[in-house]
C-alpha cells in the first residue's frame, strides 16, 4: 500500500509537519510504503511539467494525507494552489459544466490541521472546520473517501508536539492501512444510521403517545396521527442532523 503525505505550510519544521511525520511513521510501521511531498519546496504550480509529474506520482497512491495549518480560517495558500492546479486530475469537467470524479476516484484521504486557538474555542466556534470542509469539498467531488482527521489546537508558542498528540498521530498512521483497505464501505456507518433511525422513531412515537394521553390528539385518528408523526419526526431529524454536522469534524 502506498501512502503519500502532502505538506502545504510556510514552516517546514512546524507542528503540522511534525503531525504528518508521525502519521507517516505509524503507517510505515504498519507496512505501508510512504513518501512526502513538500509543496513549498518541490512544487511550482506555474510549470505544467511539474503538475504532470505530481499528478502521475499521486496516481500511484492508495491514500493521500493533506497537512496544512489553518491560515485565516482555511487551508494554506499552497494547499489551495495544489488543489486548483491539479483540478483535472481530481475531477473531470463534463460538457454541461459538472464535475465528476476522475483519476483519483476510490482512493482514501486524511486531513491534518493545526491552529493557535484553543481546543475550547475550536469546540465552540469551529475554527478549523472551514479547513476540513475545503479539503472535503475537493475530495468529495473527486470521489475519494475520508479515512480520518487530525487536529492540533492551542499552538501559540508551541515548538514541539505534546506527547499525547504525538501518540495519537502515530496510532492514526498505524490504523490507516487497515482503514484504507476497507475503503469507502464501512459497516459502522450503516449501523450508525440504523441506530439513529431506531432511536429517533422511538422518541417520536413516545412524544406522540404522550400527546394522545393528554388528549391533544385522538388515539385512533390515522391521518391526524400520521401527520403529527411526520411533523415531529421532521423536527427531530433536522435537529439530529444539525448536531451530526457540528460534530462532523475533529476539533481537539
Ligand atoms: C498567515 C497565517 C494565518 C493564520 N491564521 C490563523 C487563524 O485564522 N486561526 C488560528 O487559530 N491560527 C492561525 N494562524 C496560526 C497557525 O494556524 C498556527 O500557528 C499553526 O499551528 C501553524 O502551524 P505550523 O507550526 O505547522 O506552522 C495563522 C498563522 C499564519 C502564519
Amino acid at each position: 500500500m502506498k501512502i503519500i503525505g502532502i505538506l502545504g505550510t510556510q514552516n517546514r519544521k512546524g507542528l503540522t509537519a511534525q503531525l504528518l511525520d508521525e502519521v507517516l511513521r505509524g503507517a510505515e510501521r504498519a507496512g505501508a510504503e510512504t513518501s512526502l511531498i513538500v509543496l513549498e519546496e518541490s512544487f511550482d504550480p506555474t510549470r505544467q511539467d511539474e503538475v504532470r509529474k505530481l499528478g502521475k506520482e499521486l496516481k500511484q497512491a492508495d491514500c493521500m494525507i493533506f497537512a496544512t495549518p489553518t491560515y485565516f480560517g482555511n487551508v494554506s495558500g499552497s494547499m489551495k494552489q495544489f488543489f486548483d492546479h491539479l483540478r483535472d486530475y481530481f475531477v473531470h469537467l463534463t460538457s454541461k459544466g459538472e464535475n465528476i470524479p476522475h483519476l483519483f476516484k476510490g482512493k482514501s484521504y486524511v486531513s491534518i490541521t493545526s491552529c493557535y486557538k484553543s481546543a475550547f474555542e475550536n469546540m465552540l466556534a469551529g475554527i478549523t472546520d472551514a479547513t476540513f470542509n475545503q479539503i472535503d469539498t475537493v475530495m468529495s467531488q473527486a470521489g475519494m473517501h475520508r479515512a480520518s482527521e487530525l487536529v492540533l489546537t492551542g499552538t501559540f508558542q508551541m515548538d514541539e508536539l505534546p506527547q499525547k498528540k504525538r501518540e495519537e498521530a502515530k496510532a492514526l498512521g498505524e490504523k490507516l492501512v487497515e482503514r484504507v483497505e476497507r475503503g469507502g464501505f464501512t459497516l459502522k456507518r450503516y449501523l450508525q444510521l440504523f441506530g439513529m433511525l431506531a432511536i429517533s422513531t422511538l422518541i417520536v412515537m413516545g412524544i406522540q403517545k404522550a400527546l394522545q394521553v393528554v388528549h391533544f390528539i385522538p388515539a385512533d385518528g390515522f391521518w391526524v396521527n400520521y401527520l403529527v408523526f411526520v411533523i415531529i419526526f421532521f423536527l427531530f431529524l433536522s435537529g439530529m442532523l444539525r448536531l451530526v454536522t457540528i460534530h462532523n469534524h475533529k476539533r481537539r
